[in-house]
């Protein structure tokens, strides 16, 4: 007879589950991620026929006898943050803030803690990585804090459940939910197991006691702590803060929202004394442009609700070798090829012996169609050397056939630019019309490739 397996495998990066060890998860693919945990106990509910009642009496209801609450939203004191959340906190939600180590999640929320406790709110920090001390210097860069902001050094989750049911606070942040460590389950701290217990608690603790509480999570690339993605789908809001290691600013995103659109992000600056916020992301990305430098270029890319200006850079130079070498920083790669080929069939310049590296200044990732057209004119200003005008800003999304094709909010766009001097505008043809006109910007419509070279200047 079959003994019962009391152990199971995990993938590290996304949770998948499995009877067996594997090379591969075939859920995300990733190598050689499988642990072995003990399995989670099976309650009675295993089949539709098994287990017992709790004996409870449930009544469902109809939607127009749920009461609302009348708890509102409540504002971090961070305008950035609170757009990404959709308008500011809700009591009871779970969060959780993903990023890279050193990227500022503690700073940013002690920021937070600090902001909730001005306001007379009882808040609650509880670290597992850093002594009191330590917090405190961070604590003493970033300002002055009210009396009703609690910290706590503790990695023992049952004794923090404890005190937060006794103390109740508004708000809670729990650094970081990989430190976190349950006696009830036997496996190792920051294994999937753990780190899902603790998750699995402080859902409830924030669902029964309408506590806000912010989870941090570490995501490293190889995997050896459980990844926050195995988190994703428990927590009601997914936050990541992201940007370059090397650069001042940080951008944290939006990835999941239960209570708001995912597509927004928030722009920050790491400063001495902690992170702000950058009121004009595009005038900060577009700092330091090169003035008629030949494959620079301005496009317009939406973030959410919000138009953000980058300057796309191109370096198109003769190859070396028989194959061409390409990179894209910031863009995808694929895209960026894609775009070559365009240029190659469709306006007949010949890049297939040219290498070429793109670049989005600033270290900002963009992903949006829109700036195509961006791309496009950057490598053929580089490649005929002709530098395209400072207060010219262009976008649009190119297809096969080197049609330019229309983007969404282009009165938004042409107003940004506008706002921040540009006096000519590139885009697609269809997206003309009477209401994007607006004093001092030239509107060029453009409906292939070969015309939106021809216009380039
Ligand atoms: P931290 O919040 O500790 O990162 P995380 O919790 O995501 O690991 O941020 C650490 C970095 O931020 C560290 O390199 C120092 C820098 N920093 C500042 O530049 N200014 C400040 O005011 C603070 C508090 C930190
Ligand atoms: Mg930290």
């Amino acid at each position: 007879m079959a003994k019962s397996k009391s152990t199971v495998f995990f993938c590290r990066e996304c949770g998948y589950e499995s009877a067996k060890w594997m090379g591969q998860c075939p859920a995300c693919k990733e190598w050689n991620t499988f642990a072995e945990e003990p399995a989670a106990v099976k309650t009675a509910f295993g089949g539709l026929t098994g287990g017992k009642p709790s004996g409870k009496t449930l009544k469902p209801v109809t939607l127009s006898k749920v009461e609302m609450s009348s708890q509102q939203r409540f504002s971090s004191g961070i305008g950035e943050l609170d757009r990404v959340l959709g308008g500011g906190m809700i009591p009871g939600s779970l969060i959780l803030v993903g990023g890279d180590p050193g990227i500022g999640k503690s700073t940013l929320l002690l920021q937070v803690c600090r902001n909730v406790a001005a306001e007379n709110k009882k808040v609650l920090y509880i670290s597992g990585e850093e002594s009191l001390q330590q917090i405190k210097i961070r604590a003493q860069r970033i300002g002055n804090f009210s009396e009703s902001l609690m910290l706590l050094c503790e990695t023992n989750l049952n004794d923090i459940a404890e005190v937060l049911k006794r103390d109740k606070p508004e708000m809670a942040v729990i650094d970081s939910v990989q430190t976190m460590y349950s006696e009830d389950v036997s496996s190792a701290l920051g294994s999937v197991s753990q780190v899902r217990q603790a998750t699995n608690l402080f859902l409830q603790l924030a669902k029964t006691l309408g506590i806000t509480i912010f989870l941090v999570g570490h995501v490293t690339k190889e995997g050896v702590v459980a990844g926050p993605r195995v988190l994703e789908h428990m927590v009601d809001t997914v936050l990541y803060f992201e940007g370059d290691r090397y650069a001042a600013y940080r951008i944290l995103r939006g990835v999941k929202n239960r209570f708001g659109s995912t597509n927004e992000i928030g722009v920050f600056e790491m400063r001495k004394d902690g992170l702000t916020e950058v009121p004009n992301p595009s005038e900060y990305m577009l700092n330091g442009k090169p003035e008629g430098a030949s494959g620079s270029v301005v496009a317009c890319s939406m973030e959410g609700t919000r138009p953000i200006l980058v300057e796309i850079q191109a370096l198109v130079c003769k190859t070396g070798f028989g194959l061409p070498r390409r990179t894209a920083a910031g863009a995808d790669l694929n895209r960026v090829n894609l775009l070559m080929a365009v240029l190659e069939k469709r306006a007949g310049i010949s890049l297939s012996s040219c290498d070429a590296y793109i670049n989005i200044a600033g270290g900002i990732r963009m992903n949006e169609p829109a700036i195509d057209l961006g791309i496009v004119l950057a490598v053929v200003s580089s490649y005929k050397e002709i530098p395209i005008h400072d207060k010219t800003i262009c976008f649009g999304e190119i297809g096969l056939s080197g049609e330019v094709r229309a983007v969404s909010m282009a009165a938004q766009r042409v107003q940004e630019a506008r706002k921040l001097g540009f006096e000519r505008c590139i885009l697609p043809k269809v997206c003309v019309s009477e209401h994007l006109k607006c004093d001092g910007m030239e509107i060029v419509g453009v409906s292939n490739v070969r015309e939106a070279i021809a216009c380039m200047r």
